[in-house]
């Protein structure tokens, strides 16, 4: 595992997308896991600017949705759905061929789970996963539990997840979470995790210098040795 202290959110955000731009270059067939949330914005920002001014083909991309939140609509303004065609999906014009992406209103959710489990199993391999960490510990949707999670599966969300900014403070219509399992992100070849800002302080602390347990899901990059971690001085303040 590696771990880079960035002087700031700026700098962490190139680093990352530097990261993201290597991927493509070397593999214009890569299979990209991607989160959404506030810290990789500027990441994908940068990352998507940089494949456009440089000619880099896209076409061959997979981009596979990390988590979702179950019950609102897909093209809710708060969706993960949402973000990524904003973000990645529409300024790269992809094709929908492209997107492995859970559905937010599936009739059954966890057979909603079985079809993108088939689609990745259908991949070559999984070049990168990019993940942030939430304040609880969280990684996609794997919530603090007893137990760690293996495949794709429908999480209960907890208290601290529904009060994610990403939901502008209005979380009644979601019911569940839908996310990867840990055993499909470990699965990938290279995963890019990020961190910053004060909010963060105290769970990076504990994600990596506390026990490696279900009850904190992020302890789980302390074993991954393809692991890059990227914080700002803010996040990386108690290690
Ligand atoms: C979102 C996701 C979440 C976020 C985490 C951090 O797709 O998977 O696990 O990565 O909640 O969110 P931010 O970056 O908004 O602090």
């Amino acid at each position: 595992m590696r771990i880079n202290v960035l002087k700031d959110y700026e700098t962490l955000s190139r680093s990352a997308a530097d990261i993201l731009l290597s991927t493509v270059k070397e593999n214009p067939k890569a299979a990209i896991i991607i989160a959404t949330g506030s810290t990789p914005t500027l990441t994908y920002q940068l990352w998507v600017r940089d494949l456009l001014a440089q000619n880099i083909p896209t076409d061959n991309l997979t981009i596979i949705k990390l988590d979702e939140w179950g019950g609102l609509p897909m093209d809710h303004p708060s969706t993960c759905e949402t973000y990524i065609r904003t973000y990645i999906f529409d300024p790269l014009k992809l094709r929908e061929d492209q997107f492995i992406s859970f559905q937010s209103q599936p009739e059954v959710p966890e057979q909603e789970c079985l079809r993108i489990a088939q689609e990745i199993q259908r991949l070559r391999s999984i070049d990168i996963c990019a993940l942030g960490i939430g304040k609880n510990g969280h990684l996609g949707f794997n919530e603090p539990s007893d137990t760690w999670s293996t495949v794709p599966f429908v999480a209960t969300l907890t208290k601290e997840s529904l009060g994610h900014d990403m939901l502008q403070g209005d979380s009644s219509k979601v019911t569940f979470g839908i996310t990867l399992g840990l055993n499909t992100i470990r699965q990938s070849k290279h995963i890019l995790v990020l961190a910053n800002g004060t909010a963060k302080t105290d769970i990076v602390n504990t994600a990596l210098r506390g026990p490696v347990t279900p009850r904190c899901p992020a302890s789980i990059l302390q074993e991954l040795p393809n692991m890059t971690l990227l914080l700002d001085q803010e996040a990386s303040a108690k290690l």
